[in-house]
């Protein structure tokens, strides 16, 4: 049995820190994928009879109170999905949201207000951890997207109360093991992205093991520069041109494929999407902004032929369409494909969305940065603080 399924929660407080941190447009929660996420975890406590008190962040407000930030849409929001109410208490610790705690009655929820408020969350102060720890008898996390970093209520709580991992962690490491200890082969990864220096170790890591890598998006433009393509006006991080040489060459030695864009599509006008042919040079004042139609077709040619496909970031400007071609392409291939399909990064994550493909990939990871760590093979600080392991727990 699952220990956070065993846990005799009736009637006592249930301190729950989940990732809530969805986009807001006017106000209004853009996304509801993090929020569905995490409704088996609420509906698990609520039937339970515990007094559930979630807590997340939103944002990056830097210690300081942003009104822009505050979470009353997200509970009202996660309210409508749980068909129950769900109470925004306009503060994080301390005498009122003691207060609003001790009135929960079994069976409901509240959520405080917005963790990065206070500077204590990320600098992980231990009086913070204390003050959050004084709100709950026990506590949960199931908020896979933050388990990378060290913060106060990812790391802190789990050395001061009782503690469990909730379904979605379960779930989302039960699919990285997946990929990661036991891969169907061929084991294809597929990334993108803006920039090559979030992605270094990672790809450094799957190196070892896939077997084929595809890099699309602005970071492709570094790697092609490391080749001796002239990039025009592309963004292209000057400093790390010889850290993408050093990883072309460290494939060639493994001797597992690095495609690069066969061709690009180029604009003269950011500010302008307009559709234009695909061309194999960046002339000079011009910037890559999508991968072309030859590149997708390689790409998917790859894709499907593979039984393992992990995919993290866009291929090109994706939110400015008709840029979204070459991630949309990159999406269809994987979903069309019988691979087994691992989908992490909010951006390629909402492209599967806006192509109404959700339904058609394996695992659809609500982790960013902390679906790469997993990838990278480093250790996520809140599965560690709170004792699971991601090979050795499934
Ligand atoms: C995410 O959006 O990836 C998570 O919520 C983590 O947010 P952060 O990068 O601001 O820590």
């Amino acid at each position: 049995m699952d220990p956070f399924e065993e846990r005799e929660v009736r009637d006592t407080a249930v301190l729950c820190r989940l990732d809530l941190n969805v986009p807001l447009d006017f106000g209004e929660v853009a996304d509801d994928a993090r929020l569905e996420a995490v409704l088996p975890t609420i509906r698990s406590l609520v039937a339970r009879g515990a007094r559930v008190v979630l807590c997340s962040h939103l944002g990056r407000p830097q210690g300081r109170v942003d009104e822009e930030l505050r979470m009353g849409p997200v509970a009202d929001r996660l309210g409508s999905l749980l068909d129950m109410t769900v109470r925004a208490v306009p503060c994080t610790v301390g005498e009122e949201a003691a207060a609003a705690v001790a009135e929960l009655e079994a069976g409901q929820v509240l959520l405080l207000e917005n963790l990065r408020f206070h500077a204590g969350e990320t600098a992980h102060d231990p009086a913070f951890a204390d003050a959050l720890a004084a709100l709950g008898d026990s506590f949960v996390l199931d908020a896979f997207g933050v388990c990378h970093r060290d913060h106060a209520s990812v790391v802190g709580l789990a050395g001061r109360l009782p503690t469990t991992v909730g379904p979605l962690i379960r779930a989302e490491l039960s699919a990285f093991a997946r990929v990661l200890n036991d891969p169907d082969r061929p084991f294809v990864a597929v990334l993108g992205g803006a920039k090559v220096s979030d992605k270094i170790p990672v790809i450094e890591s799957l190196l070892g093991r896939v077997d084929a890598l595809l890099v699309g998006g602005a970071m492709a433009n570094t790697f092609l520069t490391a080749r001796g393509q002239d990039m025009g006006a592309s963004l292209v991080e000057e400093d790390l041109v010889e850290a993408a040489g050093g990883l072309i060459a460290k494939a060639r030695e493994a001797d597992i494929p690095l495609h690069l864009p066969l061709d690009l599509v180029v604009t003269d006008d950011f500010d302008h999407p307009a559709p234009s042919p695909s061309v194999a040079d960046v002339r000079p004042g011009a910037m890559a902004v999508d991968i072309g139609t030859a590149t997708c077709a390689a790409y998917a040619e790859v894709i499907a032929g593979a039984r393992t496909v992990v995919w993290n970031g866009p291929m090109g400007v994706f939110e400015k369409p008709p840029w979204d071609d070459g991630t949309r392409a990159v999406a269809e291939a994987i979903c069309s494909s019988d691979a087994y399909s691992v989908i992490g990064g909010g951006d390629s994550a909402a492209a599967i969305r806006r192509a109404g493909l959700a339904g058609k990939v394996s695992h659809l990871s609500t982790g960013g940065g902390a679906s790469l760590q997993l990838l990278e093979g480093t250790p996520l600080p809140g599965l560690q603080a709170a004792g699971v392991a991601v090979s050795s727990d499934q």
